[in-house]
């Protein structure tokens, strides 16, 4: 019988930990079902403590989610561990992530503790953590610098402390594989009581090391992965869930334990993330990158058409291409209609916003007759936070012709009153832009501005993504239409309205 290898999800807290990678807790609840529709055994919710944000959305994808543990980060300190329980009391079973780092260089100039000091915050974390829980997981934080005799002493201690995982983190992407691996044999060899605990891994791209030094670890006995879609987190990210669980599937022939993901789900899960967090997917990124199992050559071509073991090692719809359901048409009727959305674990507050989606949809059926499931996944992002925006777009005139200025006018509602700007701009983007500005005279950068269509052909919805920057704060806001300058205003102004949000996160790392 093979191992179980435990998947740990951290795109909701690592993965958010991306500068502008920020997600609301409707969003964060939307991604977890997937997580949860997905097999992913524990997922990470986020960072209780961080903010209250932080920790009205951890306790709605507990209270959400039923069938997946949930998991919420605590430094290891009381008031982090008190903040991650009460977040998790709901959940049907819940994990507190108690963490402190072990590294010369991380307790000397961050923590300024002693390795003694350490030792003993950690059994107290552990302690904490277990009156809500007995599944309290442990990391040493910069585990991959961190001195292998001083890492064994603090793993023998929580373990007595009552830990049930042992997360061992390369922090910065500093390890290579073979040293990874060998570090997760030796502290499984040195410690006494290492056989009553999971070994896991945390590895981050920094080397672009992520994926191997986790598989390695893999090879030498860690039986959990934490891991992200789309391999997003901190820097330069975490390593890749789709690319874990599929080079465990594909090479079953090497590893001697399987994951219970339900891999067809994993394109739907990586179009989600990508789409909720604005942050694209490379078009060769392996498994779920568009050019992934496409095949150019007139030579790769032919061989696939003759028997697709040739160049294919995987099949396209194992992982989920090609199986987003054509939806509804224009005749469809509402009760179709909720229930796709309600299986794409999209939940709607009333049956006034189910109304209104309803007309959007209908709305969008005319300009474009095939509706996919992306297409009502990217309606619900508009429309979920309508309600709690105070800027909303009424209507918008954008004039662009070879030869003359671009120019634009535009109409947006703050609370009860209208506003109303032109402008002309370089490209009618630009003028959509600066009207906006001429009202709300934000000050906001603007730091990224990208357009993807979110399914394929010219009358697909354009998908915009906008990040502005003020004051150290950094907001994602998104917008989707056919008409691509009306998605550019919605992404302005949605980003807008986080930024005056009180509600809203500041970077929530800390
Ligand atoms: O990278 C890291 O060390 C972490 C820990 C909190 C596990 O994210
Ligand atoms: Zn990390």
């Amino acid at each position: 019988m093979r191992d179980h290898l435990i998947i740990f999800d951290t795109t909701l807290r690592d993965g958010e930990q991306s500068p502008g990678a920020s997600m609301t807790k409707e969003e964060k609840v939307r991604i977890a079902r997937q997580l949860e529709r997905m097999g992913v055994d524990v997922i990470e919710a986020g960072f209780p403590a961080a903010s209250n944000g932080d920790f009205e959305a951890v306790k709605a994808v507990a209270d959400t989610v039923k069938d997946s543990t949930v998991c919420g980060l605590a430094r290891a300190i009381e008031a982090d561990i008190i903040r991650a329980g009460e977040a998790l009391r709901g959940a049907n079973v819940a994990r507190i992530h108690t963490f402190i780092a072990t590294s010369p260089i991380h307790m000397k100039n961050k923590l300024r503790m002693s390795p003694e000091q350490v030792i003993e915050q950690a059994v107290k974390a552990i302690k904490w953590a277990r009156q809500y829980t007995d599944n309290v997981e442990f990391s040493p934080e910069d585990a991959g610098r961190s001195e292998i005799s001083f890492l064994c002493r603090v793993l023998e201690a929580v373990i007595d402390a009552g830990a049930k995982t042992l997360n061992i983190p390369d922090t910065v992407g500093y390890t290579m594989p073979d040293q990874f691996g060998q570090l997760i044999r030796t502290l499984r060899e040195r410690i006494p009581n290492s056989d009553k605990v999971v070994f896991s891994v945390h590895c981050h791209n920094d080397l672009g090391l992520a994926v191997a030094n986790s598989l390695s670890a893999v090879m030498n006995g860690a039986r959990q992965v934490e891991c992200t879609i789309n391999g997003l987190g901190e820097r330069a990210g975490n390593a890749a869930l789709e690319e874990i669980v599929m080079a465990v599937r594909t090479r079953q022939d090497f590893f001697t334990c399987d994951t219970r993901i339900d891999t067809t789900h994993i394109v739907p899960a990586s179009k989600l993330v990508s789409g909720i967090t604005g942050f694209p997917v490379q078009p060769n990124k392996a498994i779920v990158g568009a050019n992934a199992f496409a095949h150019e050559s007139g030579i790769h071509q032919d061989g696939v058409l003759k028997h697709r073991e040739t160049y294919e090692i995987m099949r396209a719809e194992d992982v989920g291409w090609g199986t987003n359901k054509l939806l509804l048409g224009k005749h469809s009727g509402r009760n179709a209609f909720r229930t796709r959305l309600k299986e794409l674990g999209i939940e709607l507050e009333s049956e006034e916003m189910l109304n209104i989606m309803f007309m959007r949809f209908k709305d969008l059926a005319d300009k474009k007759h095939e509706i996919f499931d992306e297409d009502l996944h990217a309606l619900a992002s508009d429309e979920v936070h309508a309600p709690e925006e105070h800027y909303r777009l009424l209507s918008l005139i954008a004039h662009s012709e070879t030869g003359e200025v671009p120019f634009a006018r535009v109409v947006i509602a703050d609370g009860n009153n209208e506003l109303h700007a032109e402008s002309d701009g370089s490209g009618p983007v630009d003028a959509t832009y600066r009207a906006i500005e001429k009202i709300l005279n934000s000050g906001a950068d603007l730091q990224l501005f990208s357009v993807n269509n979110i399914t394929s052909g010219t009358d697909a919805q354009g998908e915009v993504t906008v990040r502005l920057q003020k004051t150290g704060r950094i907001v994602n806001g998104h917008g989707a239409d056919t008409d691509i300058v009306v998605a550019s205003a919605k992404a302005y102004l949605s980003a807008l309205n986080k930024l005056y949000s009180k509600l809203e996160r500041a970077h929530p790392q800390v």
